[in-house]
């Protein structure tokens, strides 16, 4: 049995949604409080047991791979002024058995190239995806971990799903199918952003897979979908043909950092979580007049 060691992050997108912040900045830097969400993304893979993280970039993305480097000038000005609580924030933003590939993806042709992309870097073992614009707070376990722990019972592809209204089912690829267990269900139906009339349930996927690497093959044959681009879960369709694919319907809250409104409520709730900041931020909140100006 081969365990979950490699973990896939996409981060090539333009995030046009977050213009002009993302002009010359990835959207994955783009703090909730004081860490890039990337950096919870990396957290959740490694507390997963995850140690090497390949990171698909694209044109903006230098600041991503500076992020997880060592960054000698600012540790030596911190060391100096004996600053070492901030030194420790610094250095400890990557474990040191974690490894860091960056592989450059140089045409956005979608997810599912994205993916593609990885395919050196993974050979042939299960890795799993994250897409850190799906952030995902969870109590216990969080959200990779449950769905390792799922992966090693089922030894399949695993979908992370969650009910969405269905109205919004053109924003999301959906899934439908039997339940098979308590929040697992075996994938019968994926299709990519559809009108909500041709939606086969109110499952949608959100950003995390964990997928075997006969998803390589099929991407390689995957033609443009959605939006004119290669995606992902026609690759995960056309696996469904080889091997039983199961969606899980993971534990916890997941924030849609895509977009501002999903951005917001995740600051505002992280925030009301950090140990630095909630009392004063909740009687902060507490004391505005929400009227809209
Ligand atoms: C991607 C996937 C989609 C999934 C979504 C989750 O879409 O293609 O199937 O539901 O992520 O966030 P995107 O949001 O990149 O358009």
């Amino acid at each position: 049995m081969k365990s979950i060691r490699k973990a896939v992050f996409p981060v090539a997108g333009m995030g046009t949604r977050f213009l002009p912040a993302t002009k010359a900045n990835p959207k994955e830097m783009l703090p909730i409080v004081d860490k890039p969400l990337i950096q919870y993304a990396v957290e959740e893979a490694v507390e997963a047991g995850i140690d090497t993280m390949i990171f698909i970039i694209g044109r903006t993305k230098r600041a991503i791979a500076d992020h997880f480097d060592k960054a000698y000038e600012l540790e030596a000005e911190l060391e100096a002024k004996q600053k070492d609580k901030l030194l420790k924030l610094a250095r400890d933003v990557i474990p040191p058995h974690v490894n860091c590939i960056y592989i450059r993806q140089s045409e956005a042709l979608g997810l599912g190239h994205a993916v593609l992309c990885a395919a050196p870097a993974v050979g042939d073992e299960p890795f799993a995806v994250i897409l850190a614009d799906d952030l995902v707070k969870a109590e216990d376990q969080n959200c990779m971990e449950q769905m390792v722990n799922i992966y090693n019972e089922y030894q399949s592809s695993i979908i992370g799903t969650e009910t969405i209204a269905k109205s919004d089912s053109d924003k999301y690829g959906m899934v439908a199918g039997p339940v098979v267990d308590k929040r697992v269900s075996e994938v019968q139906e994926i299709v990519e952003k559809p009108a909500p009339e041709d939606a086969p349930s109110d499952q949608g996927v959100v950003g995390r897979y964990i997928l075997t690497p006969r998803i390589f093959d099929k991407l390689r044959t995957t033609g443009r979908g959605a939006g004119g681009e290669i995606q992902l879960t026609d690759a995960i369709a056309a696996l469904r043909a080889d091997e039983k694919v199961y969606a899980y319907s993971f534990e916890g809250k997941r924030y849609d950092c895509g977009s501002k409104l999903g951005y917001l409520q995740a600051t505002v709730e992280y925030a009301l979580c950090h140990d630095e900041l909630k009392d004063d931020f909740c009687a902060y909140l507490k004391s505005l007049d929400c009227s809209v100006k």
